[in-house]
């Protein structure tokens, strides 16, 4: 097995599970990582919010032991707030510190944070600076393609970064007015593997093994990241690791989806309690289920889960289904 150093910090050369708020919370991160991802990267967390003792937001920042390596991923557009906010995430003890400068939402870009860092190459450096200067635990940023199509600039941000002493930069080959829809842009990730001499983390649509090393091959990157394409489906990051270590890939059975996706939901209940974790099961069971037989009529009921219980009935259902059509 390969691996890649960001600082001080070892990573085995798979793949990790990208940033996700709202998604890649503790529950889905722990069940990435027990399906093998090599490196997690926590919601994001506003600097502003932090530094005004936010409880909510701090909370984000939370590291496990078990999640190590993990990031945590601040993000704001004021360098003055950066490292009273780092002093605050170092409580918490991540093996690396992550600034957003690729997230596209109004909430975040309307207010210059984000992908609208992408625009103003000045500020973006005095993010940078301000946060490698704050810490000794390494700073790497997550940056797109560009603003839009008249404004493809990762290459310049990427050495922008690199210069202002970031130990490694992800890109995801997407522009902010693409947000996510067409195709990631994998020639941009490569550019900017040639531009740099920091590890590069390619992402953008990866979604099975052989995706997953055809970017490698294509980009160069020192690491490939997955968001979408491992929702509801965690068992994708043992599928890359059996295929690079050239292992038969396990087929994930049925029995297993469903035990994976119980787990995950106990999990997020243990860990949000009750009422706000069926809420967000909602979400997350439905993309467990997607694919599956009557998977339509499944989902439905996904979304109106509300207790524990509710979820352990589905289940039976389910695998009662599934029996009595095997
Ligand atoms: C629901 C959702 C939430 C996201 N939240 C974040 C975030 O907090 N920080 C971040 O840097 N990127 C965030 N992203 C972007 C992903 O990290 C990733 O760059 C993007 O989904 C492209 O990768 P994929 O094609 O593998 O999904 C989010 C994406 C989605 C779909």
């Amino acid at each position: 097995m390969e691996y890649l150093n960001i600082g001080n910090v070892k990573i085995k050369k798979t793949a990790a599970l990208a940033p996700m708020a709202g998604v890649a919370d503790y529950a889905f991160r722990t069940v990435a990582k027990e399906y093998g991802a090599a490196y997690l990267v926590g919601e994001m967390a506003s600097c502003k919010g932090l530094v005004y003792s936010d409880r909510k937001t701090a909370e984000l920042l939370t590291v496990t032991d078990y999640e190590r390596p993990m990031a945590v991923q601040l993000f704001g557009s004021e360098p003055e707030f950066v490292a009273p906010a780092i002093k605050i995430a170092e409580r918490y003890n991540p093996d690396i510190i992550d600034l957003n400068s690729g997230c596209p939402v109004p909430k975040v870009a309307g207010n210059g944070a984000g992908s609208a860092l992408m625009k103003n190459p000045k500020l973006f450096g005095e993010m940078v600076s301000a946060a490698v200067k704050a810490t000794d635990i390494p700073v790497t940023v997550k940056i797109r393609k560009g603003w839009d199509d008249n404004t493809v600039n990762a290459v310049e941000i990427a050495k922008i970064a690199e210069e202002c002493g970031a130990a490694a930069v992800a890109v995801h080959g997407r522009t902010k007015t693409q947000m996510y829809s067409g195709n990631a842009d994998w020639d941009i990730i490569a550019e900017v593997k040639q531009a740099v001499k920091i590890p590069v983390i390619g992402n953008g649509d990866v979604d099975s093994a052989e995706k997953c090393a055809e970017m490698y091959r294509y980009t160069g990157c020192d690491l490939v990241m997955i968001g979408r394409g491992a929702c509801g489906r965690p068992w994708l990051f043992r599928e890359i690791e059996q295929y690079f270590n050239g292992e038969e890939i396990t087929e994930v059975t049925f029995d297993e989806r469903i035990s994976a996706m119980e787990r995950q939901i106990e999990l997020l209940v243990k860990n949000k309690g009750e009422y706000i974790g069926m809420k967000e099961a909602r979400m997350q069971t439905g993309w467990y289920l997607k694919g599956m037989p009557n998977a339509a009529k499944y989902r439905a009921q996904c979304g109106t889960l509300s207790v524990m219980d509710d979820l352990r009935r589905l289940i039976a259902e389910i695998r009662e289904n599934n029996e009595r059509n095997q």
